[in-house]
């Protein structure tokens, strides 16, 4: 089968309204929790996106059944039998690591292949691992696969992360949500999306406090109860489509947001340049000015300027007069957007933590490949930018995390085609 390609023909400033779809990172951990409880769960906003269908192959081969109309998911889990996931359906989504919480929870018992290494690097679990012990679990690690047990109830427990993993907290939430007392997080993540899993998980019977605050105590019952939820809007996807209003000097209404999440994104597209208007759950972004270059943008943990925003910022950056610098903090290879964005007449110099961008007056359409997801999303905002034809390959990293990126940016006047 031929691959899908993206072409853009750049150059179009970008004018009207984009909805924001329920946001991938708060999805998969959801779904995983719909596992835990023999019931039927309902989640509404729920993306239709490449990495949701992974999760819910998983959910299917441990014998859920996964039901989609429209924006809401069904899964019914009370057939669960598995408690193994194939190394094929690991390997499709090296997130799918969340999982391990929520099947500990359900069968006592879970059998998954090491996640590896993935296009940002490598991804480690050993926090994750280290935190499931306190919690009783046994681990026994042999060529690549892990295999997991809990005799009884997960054992409450006191937890310090050796630093503020989004992915080992919601495994420890997860699993803790079923344990015998109350299981302590401290230096716990304090992203939106450890919110929306623990608004869920109480729901559900659990009781959790202190989500988006570096202690999160979760109070576990022996059986939870099914529930309905509606997933948060996804930030990334909205920061996206801010940079895509930037970088065009447009003016987008984005709706279905949550602003209070995006504050340090808010501030980084203000600090361009850009009007930032941010009302109950929309952002207007008018970018009627030259882009401005940012002196130093830094990402780190939440409530601070996001990685995963970094590459969309970094495309923009491209266009703003003057230099600016992103020290990268989270991930190791984060800026693979960079060669390719250079490709298209950027001048951006990365080495290790740090990439130097000096803006230039016009960027020219080229053929470039998405390396990752963000990295993708960078390419589209570049291509929207640069004079003439931009072809993107590999675009299967895009629709990992946006929802035909090409429907929503046509709307608002682009010119941009999957073929
Ligand atoms: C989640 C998001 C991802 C986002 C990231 C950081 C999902 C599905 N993905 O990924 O989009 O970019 O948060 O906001 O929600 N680390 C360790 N050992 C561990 C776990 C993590 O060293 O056991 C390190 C990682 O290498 C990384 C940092 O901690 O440097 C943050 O990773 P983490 O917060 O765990 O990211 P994910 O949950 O994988």
């Amino acid at each position: 089968m031929l691959e899908s390609k993206l072409y853009i023909e750049g150059g179009r400033s970008l004018q009207g309204e984009i909805s924001v779809s329920g946001a991938k990172n708060s999805s998969l951990p959801i779904l995983a929790a719909a596992l835990m409880h023999g019931g039927t769960s309902v989640i509404h906003n729920c993306p239709t996106l490449s990495d949701v269908y992974s999760a819910l192959r998983i959910l299917s081969s441990l014998g859920c059944k996964c039901k989609r109309e429209g924006k809401t998911v069904t899964v019914d889990a009370k057939n669960v039998t598995g408690c193994e996931i194939s190394e094929a359906l690991m390997r499709e989504m090296r997130s799918s690591i969340v999982f391990l919480g929520a099947i500990l929870s359900r069968t006592h018992r879970c059998r998954l292949s090491f996640p590896g290494g993935c296009e940002l690097g490598p991804r480690p679990i050993d926090i994750h691992l280290h935190a499931l012990k306190k919690l009783g679990v046994k681990i026994i690690e042999d060529h690549g696969v892990l295999d997991c047990s809990l005799t009884g109830r997960p054992q409450a427990a006191d937890i310090t992360l050796p630093l503020p993993s989004v992915g080992a907290t919601e495994n420890i939430m997860l699993l803790a949500a079923t344990g015998d007392g109350t299981t302590v997080i401290r230096n716990a993540a304090k992203e939106p999306e450890i919110c929306d899993l623990a608004s869920f998980l109480t729901s559900c019977g659990a009781q959790v406090t202190g989500a988006g605050s570096t202690t999160v105590c979760i109070k576990g019952t022996e059986s939870l109860h099914p529930s309905a939820h509606t997933v948060m809007p996804d930030r990334i996807v909205a920061a996206t489509y801010m940079g895509a209003a930037a970088i065009t000097g447009g003016e987008l209404m984005i709706n279905h947001v949550t602003p209070s999440d995006m504050y340090s994104t808010m501030a980084v597209f203000e600090q361009m340049g850009c009007g930032v208007y941010p009302y109950s759950d929309r952002i207007f972004i008018t970018a009627k000015k030259p882009l401005k270059a940012v002196k130093t943008i830094r990402t780190t943990f939440y409530p601070g300027f996001p990685t995963d925003c970094q590459p969309i910022v970094m495309a923009a950056l491209c266009k703003a007069k003057g230099t600016s610098m992103i020290v990268e903090n989270i991930f190791e290879n984060r800026f693979r957007a960079a060669d390719e964005l250079n490709r298209l007449g950027a001048d951006i110099k990365a080495e290790g933590k740090v990439a130097v961008i000096e803006g230039v007056k016009a960027l020219s359409g080229a053929s470039v490949m998405a390396h990752d997801l963000r990295a993708g999303a960078a390419l589209v905002l570049g291509g929207l930018a640069a004079e003439g034809t931009t072809t993107i390959s590999n675009i299967a990293y895009i629709d990992r995390g946006y929802e035909s990126i090409e429907r929503e940016l046509s709307a608002c006047g682009a010119l941009i085609k999957r073929m």
